[in-house]
């Protein structure tokens, strides 16, 4: 039987988590999907027990797990905390310590949501893009990294940037091979005018397409992709980034959506081992009021389904029945319009529990 090991962590986490496991209940009931949940701590919830954001036993049971479905981490609470003991360090520790380089961040508007967007509907209606996201390297990890005193007394901050080039080739073929699945077209992000890095990101991504003759390949400079993603943002397919620039463009990119907190994401190793997350935050100043919207998470867990658990039936079974209660037009309050149903967070995973 398939082991997951659920990570609420801070903030709206296990609010939103809670839905999710929810609705993971209700396809055992009804379909009989066969899933054992554990539980575990990361983010501030583990510093607060275990004085580290991330203990090795932890990890150790993610890395053991068939998958791992995580809320949200970080809030004001441990804001005071050195960069390296913070709640964030429990993410990346998990991304690191399993390996997950490939991010999948789809932003699909669903047709209900088209007068939540804040782009008029014409430029957003029908949008389904992909950002596939470069995960474990990047700016994020390089070394070296920190804050130093220079001779004459003052502090500087400097991180390094670097990527070697078969980590741009494993996350190039992941784009390349998502696109395949799609609209055959990869938009490559890169800051060639400038970082070096980036240079060498735009030519290994190109000996890469070599190999996916059925999928055109573009290039574009980070800054005009910012632009494009406001101005004409069913242009792209599959926007293949590294791990700063897709962190930055996936959240520009779920406001198209209506909503960050519709926004699914899945985070991948060679194996297709993953983690599956919404890609907003902990929206610690929202958190335990019922205020927070579930579906981001709720498809996290259908992704997970799809890519991890090879049961991509119930996956379509719980993306249907997000299709169905916004249909019926209940809606959390971050994508709520005139004339639609108000519903707590509680009631929004029971409305997509029923509705399987
Ligand atoms: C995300 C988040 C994380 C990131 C933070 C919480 C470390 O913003 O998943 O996009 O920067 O990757
Ligand atoms: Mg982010």
């Amino acid at each position: 039987m398939a082991h997951v090991l659920v990570l609420p962590g801070d903030g709206i986490g296990p609010e939103i988590v809670a839905e999710a496991v929810k609705v993971l209940g209700a396809l055992t009931k009804k379909y009989g999907l066969s899933l054992t949940l554990s539980e575990g701590l990361v983010g501030g919830a583990s510093i607060d027990a275990h004085g580290v954001p991330l203990t090795e036993a932890t990890l150790a049971q993610a890395q053991a797990a068939d998958a791992v479905l995580l809320g949200a981490v970080g809030g004001p609470k441990w804001d005071g905390l050195p960069m390296s003991d913070r709640p964030e360090k429990g993410l990346l520790g998990l991304r690191k310590g399993m390996n997950l380089f490939a991010n999948l961040r789809p932003a699909i508007l669903y047709p209900q949501l088209t007068h939540a967007s804040s782009l008029k509907p014409e430029i957003v209606s029908g949008l389904d893009l992909l950002i596939v996201r470069e995960l474990t390297g990047g700016i994020y990890f390089g070394q070296p990294r920190g804050v130093r005193t220079l001779d004459n007394g003052e502090r500087q901050g400097y991180n390094t940037l670097v990527y070697s080039e078969s980590e741009i080739e494993r996350i190039a073929h992941v784009a390349f091979q998502a696109a395949q699945k799609r609209g055959k077209q990869v938009c490559s992000i890169d800051k060639s005018n400038v970082l070096e890095t980036t240079a060498l990101w735009k030519e290994v991504v190109t000996r890469v397409a070599a190999q996916y003759p059925d999928v055109t390949l573009s290039h574009m400079l980070v800054d005009n992709a910012a632009m494009q993603l406001v101005k004409a943002p069913k242009q792209f397919d599959v926007m293949l980034t590294d791990n700063m620039f897709g962190d930055i463009l996936s959240d520009e990119a779920s406001m198209l959506t209506g909503s960050i907190g519709m926004l699914a994401s899945a985070s991948l190793n060679e194996q297709s081992k993953g983690m599956y997350e919404p890609s907003h935050g902990s929206a610690p100043d929202i958190a335990g009021k019922g205020l927070a919207n579930p579906i981001a998470t709720i498809l996290s867990a259908a992704m997970m389904l799809r890519y991890s658990l090879g049961a991509p039936e119930h996956a379509a079974r719980i993306e249907g029945a997000v299709g169905k209660v916004l249909d019926a037009g209940l809606r959390t309050g971050d994508i709520w319009t005139e004339g639609c149903q108000k519903v707590s967070t509680s009631q929004m995973g029971d409305a997509i529990a029923d509705a399987l």
